[in-house]
């Protein structure tokens, strides 16, 4: 039932391959649900933009019920949506504006538009006091489809510095896996078999990498990693003599731990090499591919040389798309922004 003080928000996260929706009650999480597609997206090797969307037309209905039985409210008792609306798969984010824009217009509640890159970010303060995170930051930004670094004078000055010339990281991990017969998303199954590797962590001094590091210009702030890809896809092809044989564990361990040393080497540098470029004591990660553990020990060891403060997401859950990061930004925005009771216009 609702409290006559508070406030309740009724927060929607489908941008790309996940139907996540979540009732809070002012800063409280009620209750949040979240539809998975991963298993529809595993036989494609990657999201199909078409089927995403069908699979959100498929959800969003029973996840809207379970959450509001879960919390027992009724449509009526929500006071503001708040949801994802740039940028992403555009079939995938019409689903939602239908539905979300129906029952803003029909009960008039007011809807509030979210930006899908600034949720990831703000998925820091999740779990966190508003004070633990300092400013000015750098953070890197690394997912499926975005690999970016961003500067952070303030908690609303979000500036690009820097971005990936081709694929991202994520996306290079979904690949190489494919590469190997591996299942989508390729990044948590490689970096298990990677921890499987007899080798310690870091390399050995002096032993030659099995794969290149495209530092692009060392000291600058962008990437690339399809030149990487191509190195791991020849690697697999002599490995296989173009699959005429099957990779056996030990190529799999073997290439998924060198693959992962060469992506996360690039990563960790430029992070910190940026915050040290501008002055900056504190590097922050965000995003689907800051759920590694191996990035995140890289960069930890970086900035603790370097005198840097390191922040990333409490927990993995936090790293997907989810509903609470649409709810922990809205909140702020509540916080520093006095928003007017009115229905807003969503534009995609
Ligand atoms: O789907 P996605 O781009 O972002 C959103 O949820 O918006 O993030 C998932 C990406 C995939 O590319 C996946 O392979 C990667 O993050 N990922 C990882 C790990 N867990 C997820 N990459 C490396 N290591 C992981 N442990
Ligand atoms: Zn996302």
């Amino acid at each position: 039932m609702k409290k006559e003080d508070k406030k309740i928000i009724l927060a929607f996260e489908t941008s790309c391959d996940d139907t996540s929706i979540a009732i809070f009650e002012d800063d409280k999480l009620l209750f949040m649900d979240t539809a998975s597609q991963i298993k529809i997206h595993n036989i494609t090797g990657g999201v199909v933009p078409e089927v995403a969307a069908r699979e959100h037309a498929n959800a969003i209905f029973w996840v809207l019920e379970n959450v509001l039985t879960e919390t027992n409210l009724k449509l009526e008792n929500i006071d503001y949506i708040w949801v994802t609306t740039s940028p992403w798969l555009l079939p995938s984010l019409l689903t939602w504006t239908t539905v979300a824009s129906t029952i803003s217009t029909v009960l008039q509640i007011p809807i509030i538009p979210i930006n899908h890159i600034q949720a990831h970010v703000f998925s820091n303060f999740l779990e966190r006091k508003e004070e633990d995170i300092k400013f000015p930051l750098i953070c890197l930004t690394v997912s499926g489809g975005h690999n970016d670094i961003y500067s952070m004078k303030d908690i609303w000055d979000l500036e690009k510095v820097g971005s990936t010339t081709d694929d991202s990281s994520g996306e290079a991990f979904d690949k190489v896996a494919k590469m190997m017969w591996l299942e989508y998303p390729g990044g948590p199954i490689i970096s298990k078999l990677a921890e499987s590797h007899p080798q310690p962590i870091p390399c050995k001094e002096g032993s030659k990498p099995l794969f290149p590091r495209v530092w692009l210009v060392k000291k600058e702030a962008d990437f690339s990693f399809s030149g990487l890809k191509s190195a791991v896809k020849r690697e697999v092809d002599k490995r296989t003599n173009r699959w005429e044989k099957e990779l056996t564990l030990e190529d799999k361990i073997e290439i998924s731990y060198e693959f992962q040393e060469a992506v996360i080497e690039v990563l960790a540098y430029k992070l910190v090499q940026v915050a040290l470029q501008n002055w900056v004591k504190n590097v922050m990660l965000a995003w689907g591919v800051s759920a590694n553990n191996r990035l995140k020990e890289e960069i930890t060891r970086l900035a603790k040389k370097n005198n840097l403060e390191f922040i990333f997401p409490v927990s993995n859950l936090y790293c997907m798309d989810n509903a609470a990061m649409v709810w922990i930004l809205t909140y702020y925005k509540i916080k520093y922004w006095e928003f007017e009771k009115k229905i807003w216009v969503v534009k995609l």
